[in-house]
């Protein structure tokens, strides 16, 4: 064990945690810093900030080989290479506020036997602008494709690690590439620019496979067609693949969004239009406020009613709520004169915070009771296991939305429901 590699991780968000959680449980020493001095104590007495499947387990089980710390030297004492985890949330222009790179690059400081691997997504250029800065240290680009609710699995088994590198800085380049060996994935060895756009373009490819089916979508309902199974039929073309054509309430999160429009923003920066890109968005911001079509046309006027909404988190296994469709859906509810009540089986304490004006249920049951309308949001599994008799009762007007295609639309209809999905046949006649 003792001759692994140490490794160093500075910043301890999603991509950062999982990181140091899983180098350390291949046997790594790992020391972790954060400049939250509260998040690192909590972390230090096994507590996580948020909701991760499997990860707590890795944290607690390799606790000998993982420290937590607010301190730099600690980092810089132990390790070489230092894997740069930290936020880079969009500015008020659609730019990546990269304040906190900046820091962390100034911190770790120049050395020729230094590396700085960049796992945040940063624009593309970002590298060549830090070897500007800092000439001796060397620089990887290593991005992170890690999905929240299932990002230990993400790590441990990537489709493919891309590590960028320029001339000089091979060393390095070589050393991350060791560390990725155990993983059997294919490895793609290339330079900092294309390793940096590799993150953004796929990140971007996958949004745009989202508002290309909602799309799809929204043009079935017109014409009769059912989503799902054009979905199917088309992710059956090994050329298309199956996957990211679930149509719904739109894409959210920490990433996409922010992704997208940073790529749209890196090319507008560069004198290029990204009109795609502008368009994706744009079919992303509708798909979210199409859900109140869908209660306008059964209730009209939502003044009064009473809404409930299933799920917050802006997908399963997360209480990540960044750019949730929820906070869209409850903003619009609440504007439109609607009572909105809601359960999420982990987004509670932070949609307390995020949505003070909605009431919090303690389960689906609550949550529907005495309600014109039920909404998903999050296809939680739980959700999928509803008594929809009981749902029935319990509603005071029986209308699902189902912002997912989650749920067995015949079973809820047989149950009574007025069942209305996202490109799927749905019911005329408005409610009594
Ligand atoms: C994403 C990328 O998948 C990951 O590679 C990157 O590292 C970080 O960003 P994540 O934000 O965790 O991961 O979520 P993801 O599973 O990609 O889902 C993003 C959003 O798209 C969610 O709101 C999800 O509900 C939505 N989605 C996804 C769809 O609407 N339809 C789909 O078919 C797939």
């Amino acid at each position: 064990m003792s001759e692994r590699e140490p490794i160093g991780v500075i910043g301890t968000g999603w991509v950062g945690l999982v990181t140091a959680a899983c180098f350390a449980e291949l046997g790594h020493r790992v020391v972790a810093r954060d400049i939250v001095a509260e998040k690192v104590a909590a972390l230090q007495a096994g507590e996580l900030p948020f909701h991760e499947p499997g990860l707590a387990d890795l944290v607690t089980g390799n606790a000998e080989r993982l420290t937590f710390t607010t301190g730099i030297a600690e980092v810089l004492d132990e390790a070489r290479l230092i894997f740069v985890c930290v936020q880079t949330p969009p500015t008020h222009s659609g730019d990546a506020d990269l304040s906190a790179v900046i820091r962390a690059v100034e911190e770790i400081g120049s050395a020729p036997d230094r590396a700085l691997v960049m796992k945040s997504t940063v624009p593309v250029g970002t590298g060549k602008t830090i070897k500007r800065e800092a000439p001796e240290l060397a620089y990887v680009s290593c991005p992170e494709f890690l999905r929240e609710g299932t990002a230990v699995k993400d790590f441990m088994e990537p489709d493919r690690v891309v590590i960028g590198a320029g001339t000089g800085d091979e060393w390095a380049a070589n050393a991350v590439a060791e560390l990725y060996e155990p993983f059997g994935a294919p490895i793609l060895r290339t330079d900092v620019a294309s390793a940096e756009m590799v993150k953004l373009a796929s990140n971007a490819f996958l949004a745009t496979k989202i508002s290309f089916i909602n799309e799809i979508a929204n043009v079935s309902e017109e014409v009769g067609a059912e989503v799902t199974e054009v979905a199917r039929g088309m992710g059956l073309d090994d050329r298309i693949g199956p996957k990211f054509l679930r149509a719904g309430a739109g894409y959210s999160g920490s990433c996409l969004p922010k992704d997208v429009s940073g790529l749209k923003q890196l090319a507008g920066n560069s004198g290029y239009h990204f009109q795609l890109l502008t368009s994706v968005i744009e079919v992303n911001e509708l798909q979210k406020r199409r859900l109140i079509g869908k209660l306008n046309k059964h209730l009209g006027s939502l003044a009064g009613k009473r809404v409930a909404l299933l799920g917050l988190a802006f997908k399963p296994d997360t209480d990540d709520m960044r750019e949730a469709a929820s906070l869209v859906l409850a903003a619009r509810l609440e504007s439109e004169g609607a009572a909105v009540v809601a359960y999420d089986p982990v987004a509670e304490e932070r949609a307390r915070e995020l949505l003070p004006a909605v009431e919090m249920s303690q389960s689906a049951m609550d949550a529907v009771d005495g309600a014109d309308a039920v909404v998903l949001i999050t296809e939680w599994p739980e959700f999928a296991e509803l008594d929809w008799a009981e749902v029935r009762k319990r509603m005071n007007t029986p209308l699902l939305v189902d912002g997912r295609n989650f749920l067995d639309a015949e079973a809820v209809r047989a149950a009574g429901l007025t069942y209305e999905g996202i490109g799927r046949p749905s019911a005329s006649e408005p409610q009594g």
